[in-house]
This record gives structure tokens, sequence and C-alpha cells, in this order.
């Protein structure tokens, strides 16, 4: 089986979902499309662009199908969810699509299909059905084979929710998967141990809106959650993404201070400088609002990084309220952003606003936007030379071929608390060298760039943690 994902790390877990319930059906990963018997494509609708990516995908699967008959093909995820008779209209040759909420249902839909050769569509979208199901449980082999993710097993997403109860003007994700729904805690944190022990070393925590969790279900909150993930032996680092900014607690952003766990990042979306525009958005918070929840972060955790997403030009958005973005972006001083021209989406309420931006004039804006971005990106990076910083290692450097060359060390990559990118070459014993994969050791930054650190390890006792994989 062949999986390609596009869009967020939702995806990636969904993918990754599907690629554990389909291995009991005798369906293992392949990185080829063209050997592989079955392929799945987990589709975005965030944006246009997202849904012209699909189409070319599915458009050169045509001449495979044309050579295997038997060949099934499925279309998943947010766009199958929103358009999934028109996929199959314009592309006659798939058998299966498959919405968000459908995910438990394909291994029956690929026997039913596989059986028959009929054509399915399934984007029940019904409540009761049940999200808290602990399918990967029990599931510790790798599944990430084709699934883009290159070095395997060390970080891994987990899905603590599902849904958005949010309506931001711009946004389909509401439309495209449903009310927010929290999974029970339990589960999350039985499916987090068992990644542990297959070697899983840091978890990403992924929600829409994950101050929210808990909430309507009445369970624990999500600071709660992430005390209770932090006593998980053997795990070593904790991520999250997304916070809503008008969500964020007092008690979130303490946990920056009380969890030892918990990495100094946060991915805190702003959209947009003006209370205008972010009134329009539907966001429910001011300017000063989300500028007051920056400073309580910074004060409570003073080297933590915050990124964001800017959305340029939405509709309506004057040169003044551009003006009060960039302003913004000073501001606060990013770590780092992602930017994106306004998009009209299917249901989404902003499609039917007066006053559009001309693309054109979208183009300069997110131009000006990416380069003011990379003088704060690289400022940020280059305040890190000369500092040691404890990073996980979580596989070779994509430099591995190019730099130093052989017999000069063999080069790592990890990431920093902060979420930073570090290279490095590790010229110490063999034995070492070769067995850093998922620990945690200390680097001194020694050079930055506009994407990446470079660091050295400081010396051979920096070993922080994953001592007793060593000894043996
Ligand atoms: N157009 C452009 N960007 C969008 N985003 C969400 N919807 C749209 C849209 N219609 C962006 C937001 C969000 C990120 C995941 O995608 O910035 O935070
Ligand atoms: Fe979309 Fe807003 Fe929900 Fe984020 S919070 S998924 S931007 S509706």
């Amino acid at each position: 089986m062949y999986i390609h994902t596009l869009g967020c790390q939702m995806n990636v877990y969904d993918s990754e979902m599907a690629a554990a319930l389909l291995q009991p059906l005798g369906y293992a990963m392949t990185d080829d499309p063209a050997s592989a018997d079955l392929i799945l494509l987990n589709t975005c609708a965030i944006r246009e662009k997202a849904e012209q990516k699909a189409f070319s995908f599915l458009g050169r699967l045509a001449n495979l199908k044309d050579k295997n008959p038997e060949l099934i093909i499925g279309v998943g995820g947010c766009m199958a969810q929103q358009e999934g008779k028109e996929i199959l209209r314009r592309i006659p040759f798939i058998d299966i699509i498959f919405g968000t909420r459908a995910i438990r249902r394909l291994p029956q839909m690929i026997e039913q299909v596989a059986d028959r050769r009929c054509r399915i569509i399934d984007v029940e979208m019904a409540d009761e059905i049940d999200p808290f199901l602990d399918t990967k449980e029990g599931c510790e082999t790798d599944t990430t084979a084709g699934s883009g993710e290159p070095n395997g097993r060390v970080t891994r997403f987990v899905t603590i929710m599902q849904g958005c109860d949010n309506f931001c003007a711009y946004c389909v994700v509401p439309y495209v998967r449903g009310r927010e729904q929290s999974r029970r805690a339990g589960y999350i944190i039985r499916e987090i141990e068992t990644l542990v022990r297959s070697g899983v070393r840091e978890v990403t925590l992924l929600g829409q809106n994950v101050n929210s969790y808990g909430r309507k279900e009445d369970f624990c909150t999500f600071a709660e959650l992430l005390a209770r993930i932090n006593d998980i032996e053997g795990l070593y680092r904790i991520r999250f993404t997304t916070s809503h900014p008008k969500d964020l607690s007092e008690d979130l952003i303490a946990a920056f201070r009380n969890l030892d766990k918990l990495c100094h990042h946060i991915h805190l979306p702003v959209q947009a400088g003006s209370d205008a525009v972010l009134k329009r958005m539907n966001r429910k918070y001011t300017r000063e609002q989300y500028l007051r929840k920056v400073e309580t972060l910074r004060q409570v955790c003073p080297d933590i990084a915050i990124t964001t997403d800017i959305i340029v030009g939405f509709p309506g958005e004057t040169e003044a309220d551009f003006a009060a973005t960039l302003d913004m972006i000073r501001t606060v001083a990013y770590d780092g952003l992602f930017s994106f021209k306004y998009s009209d989406r299917p249901n989404a309420p902003a499609t039917r606003f007066s006053q559009k931006v001309p693309e054109a004039e979208q183009n300069r804006r997110l131009q000006t936007v990416q380069k003011l971005q990379e003088e704060y990106t690289l400022r940020k990076n280059r305040a890190l030379i000369g500092t040691r910083q404890a990073i996980l290692v979580d596989g070779f450097s994509k430099y591995q071929d190019r730099m130093d060359g052989p017999g000069n060390g063999i080069q790592w990559t990890g990431r920093t608390s902060g979420n930073k990118i570090v290279n490095f070459s590790c010229s110490g014993e063999a034995s070492f060298c070769k067995s850093l994969l998922g620990r945690m050791i200390e680097v001194e930054i020694e050079n930055a760039f506009p994407h990446s650190l470079r660091g050295k390890p400081v010396k051979r006792d920096n070993l922080l943690k994953g001592e007793d994989t060593y000894a043996a």
C-alpha cells in the first residue's frame, strides 16, 4: 500500500492510523506507488492550492490503474469530506471516498471493493461515531514508511481531539472535520506509552484548539493532561499544536514553567494585526489581548520560542490594516511564521464578503511579510550562537552526504526545545556516534542560517538522556 499525505499534521496522524488499521488485512507500506495494490490519498481543503495538488496527484494515477485494474484507489481527508461526489465525477477510476471520520471503517470498505469491485462513498459525520476508540494501541509496527516522515520513530504526532467549534470566517475546518470532540485522557496516555515502548521520545499533541481540550466532555483540562503525560517514563519531550489565543489559559502558561518535558515553544496563530480584521475574521480576541498573552508567556518562560500563522489579503484588508500586521510581527518578534494568501473556501462565511483583495496585491503583501520575517528568523537564530542547547537527535542530517565528507563523523540532526533544527557532526567514538538516534545531547551552537543552526556536541559526557541504551 502507498499512502500520499497532503496538508497538516492531523492528516499525517490519520494516514498512520489508516496504515495501522490495514496491516491486519495484509497490506504493508511501500515507497513506490507503481508496485502498490492499494493507493490512498489523504487530502487537505484549507486553501485552493491544496485541492489543485490533490487533483494533480490523482491525474498521475490514471496509467497505474490502466496497467493494473485490480489496483484500489481511495481518497480521504478534508477535501474528500467536502467534495466527495465532485472528485468521483472528475476522476472516475477512484474506488473509495472516505471522509475525516470514516478512517476506522476503511478496512471494511477495502474488503468490499476487493470482493465486489463496487465504489464507496463514506462521508458520514454523525457524532455518535466513537472518536475515543483506541485503535493504535498495541500497534508497535512501523507504519511511517512512505508517509513522508524521514526519520521514523523518534518523534510522533498524537491526536487528542478532533473537529473545531470556532468558525473563523475564512476557515473550512469546522465543516470538514465537524464539531470538536476530545479523546479520553486514558486512551491518549496509553497510546503514548505504547509509542514510547517502540522508541518514540517526543510527542506532539494535536488538536485545532488544544486549549479547550475536554471542556465540552468535562474531562480534565489540557494543562492537567499535559501534567499526566509529563509523568510518562521514557518520554523526553512534549509539544503541542495548535493553541487558539482566545483560550490560552493561565494554567497552560504556567505549565511552561512547571513541566520539565514541555518544550519551550508555542505556535500561536495571530492571523492579522488589525482589530477590524480580527473582528471580521471572528477570532474573538483583540490585538492588545494577544500581546498581553505573549508578554505573560515571556515572563513565565523567558526563552520561549513563539511562531504564528498570518493571512494576508483577507476581504476588506486595507493598507492600514496590513501595516498593523507588519507592526504585530515587529512587536512580537516571532521566531518563525507561516503566511498565506486568503483563499475563498466553500461554506466559509468570508467567501461571501465583499471587497476582495486582488491577487497581485495579495502577492505583494505575502512577499512583504515573508521578507520581514526572514530578518527576524535569522536574528533569532544568530542570537543562539555560542549558547548550549539540549537537542533530541531525530535522524541523519540531510547534509549527511554533502558536508565534511566521509571520515569526519556522522552528520546528525535534532531540534532544540524551541523547535530549531540543529545539524552537527559527531566525531567521537564510532559506537557512540552511531547510537545517537533518540538521545538528548548538549550541543554548542556555532553557526546560524535562515532555516537551521550548526552545532557541535559539547563533550563526550554530553549525553543528557539515553545513557541506559548507550551502556548496553
Ligand atoms: N485562506 C488562507 N489561509 C487560511 N488558513 C485557514 N483558512 C485559510 C483560508 N481560507 C490558514 C490560517 C490557519 C492555517 C492553518 O491556515 O492561517 O491558521
Ligand atoms: Fe479554523 Fe479557526 Fe478552527 Fe483554527 S480555530 S481550525 S482557523 S475555525
